[in-house]
């Protein structure tokens, strides 16, 4: 049979066909990347299930991060608390508020509060929040002023560049380990001196990618 078209026309078909299937799959990636729940931007302030304020409970009653945040400086997640550690107080203060009728739910019936996510990298990464806090690396640097929050906010965005923006210089974001939950710390120049001197021992990962990428 007479070949219809020339024999050239084959290599334009599959280079076609390539090119359609990494069009497809380049949008794809594309879509499935800025669409993921992770890829949050700065100011991202989801509507949580319960008007809790950490600007009452942090700010104004002054508690203490780890109170809740019980993970925090054992282990990779801060982890949020449940709902027991709510009642400890609420079982008696304003127990018949309207705000608290979801807690009071939650504790008859024995499900957690749906609490929405606010901070979020992907699973391709790896973040351990001990690692940081054992080093003097405090919250706000990482969560802003939380305790002035009536809602959280992100502030930060957790992207690659940012985390590698303070693994080349930590020292400013140095404090005393006693210090890692306050909120208002100031350095000084004698602070300052300590912090440098402690950032030159610490070996945050910034070239091995297999640091962060596990
Ligand atoms: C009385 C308990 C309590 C205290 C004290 C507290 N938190 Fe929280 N925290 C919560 C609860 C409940 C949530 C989840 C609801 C929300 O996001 O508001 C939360 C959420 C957060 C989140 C966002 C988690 C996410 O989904 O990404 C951060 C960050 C955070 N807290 C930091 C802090 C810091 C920093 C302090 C101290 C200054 C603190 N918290 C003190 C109860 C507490
Ligand atoms: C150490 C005690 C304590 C703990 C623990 C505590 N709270 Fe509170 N909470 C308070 C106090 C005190 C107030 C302020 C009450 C007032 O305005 O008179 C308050 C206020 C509130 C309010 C506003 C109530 C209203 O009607 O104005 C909400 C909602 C609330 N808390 C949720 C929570 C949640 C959720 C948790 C657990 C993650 C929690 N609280 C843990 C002491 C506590
Ligand atoms: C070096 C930066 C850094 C510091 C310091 C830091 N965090 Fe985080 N935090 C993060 C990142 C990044 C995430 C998201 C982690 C993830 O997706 O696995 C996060 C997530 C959280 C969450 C929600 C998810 C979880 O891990 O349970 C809470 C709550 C939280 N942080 C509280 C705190 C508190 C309280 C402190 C201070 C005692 C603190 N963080 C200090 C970076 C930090
Ligand atoms: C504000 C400063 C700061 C930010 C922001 C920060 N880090 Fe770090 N990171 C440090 C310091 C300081 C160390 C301690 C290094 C040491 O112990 O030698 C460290 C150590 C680490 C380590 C090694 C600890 C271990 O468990 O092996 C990993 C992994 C890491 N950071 C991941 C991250 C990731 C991922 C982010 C961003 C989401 C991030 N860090 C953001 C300061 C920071
Ligand atoms: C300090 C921790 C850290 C180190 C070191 C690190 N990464 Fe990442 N990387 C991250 C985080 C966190 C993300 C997720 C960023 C986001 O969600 O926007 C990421 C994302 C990525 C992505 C996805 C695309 C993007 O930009 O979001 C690639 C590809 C990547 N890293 C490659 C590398 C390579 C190659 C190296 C070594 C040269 C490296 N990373 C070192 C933390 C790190």
């Amino acid at each position: 049979m007479a070949q219809i078209f020339p024999k050239w026309s084959n290599k334009i078909t599959k280079a076609l066909l390539w090119t359609t299937l990494v069009t497809v799959c380049s949008i794809t990636f594309v879509f499935w990347y800025w669409f993921s729940p992770w890829n949050l931007e700065v100011g991202y302030e989801p509507v949580q299930p319960v008007p809790y304020s950490h600007k009452i409970h942090a700010g104004m009653l002054g508690m203490d991060c780890r109170y809740c945040h019980t993970g925090v400086d054992k282990s990779a997640v801060a982890g949020v608390p449940p709902t027991q550690v709510c009642m400890n107080c609420h079982s008696t203060i304003k127990a018949d508020s309207l705000n608290l009728v979801v807690v009071q739910e939650s504790w008859k019936t024995n499900q957690s509060i749906p609490w929405v996510r606010v901070h979020k990298i992907p699973d391709f990464a790896y973040f351990d929040h001990s690692a940081h806090i054992s080093v003097g690396v405090g919250c706000v640097s990482c969560h802003g002023h939380i305790e002035q929050m009536t809602e959280v906010r992100l502030e930060k965005p957790l992207s690659m560049g940012w985390c590698l923006e303070c693994h080349r210089n930590p020292a400013p974001h140095l404090r005393p380990l006693d210090k890692i939950t306050d909120m208002n710390f100031k350095t000084d120049l004698a602070w300052e001196k300590v912090a440098k001197a402690k950032a030159a021992t610490l070996h945050p990962p910034v070239e091995s990618c297999s640091g962060c990428h596990r």
